[in-house]
């Protein structure tokens, strides 16, 4: 392996939503960085396609089928994990959706709030819950939740969203400190990206009258003038995975080409 190739080498990871956009940015990066690398998704022709890209690249990586909406399905995952490679050292719990129902307090739909609340907040404390269960097993870890920008300030058009990353920032603070407390070894830290060019951003860009000038705004909320890419969110993130952020928990890790600085 090339030098500066094995910031994670030998750690087992899960990464949920592993198949599109930013989860599959860090799925790759995780592999060239020497982890081997569950891609965790509801899509799995999607998450098999990313497992044959890291396979091709000589990385390791496997499909796993999971709804991180399912309590029995992310105990029958990680169960599954430590019985094939005996531990967890690293979850990224990054599943999530925005887009129908959502709106502002006034448009927002009950069903789209309970649908983006049960992706976006029940999904990763359900993956915190039994990530640690894992993790405490075999001598602790290191958690990684997305959150977003949309977690720190507010969007009027996005009531669900904003309040299900909200929640993410804060749960993440509270499973940080518990770990601690407990002396299990595990930390737990959110990121926060603004927008990123992935699937998700391109689906709402097409959803809109002008979709070129609405791509242009999103590029001129950043001071560097352009959208996120993935791979620069799975940088923080795998900043947060390695041992070089082994005093780190907590805390939000903001990753959006300065948009909350002005
Ligand atoms: N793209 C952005 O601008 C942006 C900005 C801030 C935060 N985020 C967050 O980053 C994360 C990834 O977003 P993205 O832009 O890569 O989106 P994406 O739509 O490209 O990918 C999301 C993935 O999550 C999977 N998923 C959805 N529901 C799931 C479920 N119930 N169980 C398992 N997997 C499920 C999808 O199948 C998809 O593969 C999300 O949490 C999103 O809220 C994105």
């Amino acid at each position: 392996m090339a030098a500066g190739q094995d910031r994670i080498a030998g750690k087992i990871a899960l990464v949920t939503g592993g198949a599109s956009g930013i989860g599959r940015a860090i799925a790759r990066m995780f592999a060239e960085q020497g982890a081997t690398v569950m891609v965790a998704d509801i899509q799995e022709t999607l998450a098999l396609a990313v497992v044959a890209e890291i396979a091709e690249a000589g990385g390791n990586a496997e499909v796993l089928a999971l709804d991180v909406t399912e309590e029995d399905q992310w105990a029958a995952a990680v169960d599954g994990v430590l019985e094939r490679h005996g531990r967890l050292d690293v979850l990224v719990n990054n599943a999530g959706v925005g887009g129908g129902g959502d709106g502002t307090i006034e448009d927002v739909t009950l069903d789209g709030w309970r649908r983006i609340m049960g992706v976006n907040a029940e999904g990763v404390m359900l993956g915190c819950k039994h990530g640690v269960r894992a993790m405490k097993q075999t001598g602790g870890g290191s958690i990684v939740n997305m959150s977003s920008i949309a977690g720190i300030v507010g969007a009027p058009q996005l009531s669900a969203y904003c309040a299900s990353k909200g929640a993410v920032r804060m749960l993440t603070k509270s499973v940080a400190l518990h770990c601690a407390r407990k002396g299990y070894g595990i930390r737990c830290n959110s990121v926060h990206p603004s927008y990123t060019d992935t699937p998700m951003v391109e689906r709402m860009i097409q959803s809109r009258s002008d979709p070129e000038r609405m791509r242009a705004a999103l590029a001129s909320a950043s001071p560097f003038g352009r959208m996120g890419e993935p791979a620069d969110i799975a940088g923080a993130v795998l900043y947060l995975a390695s041992d070089d952020s082994a005093f780190v928990t907590g805390t939000e890790l903001v990753v959006d080409g300065g948009v909350t600085a002005m």
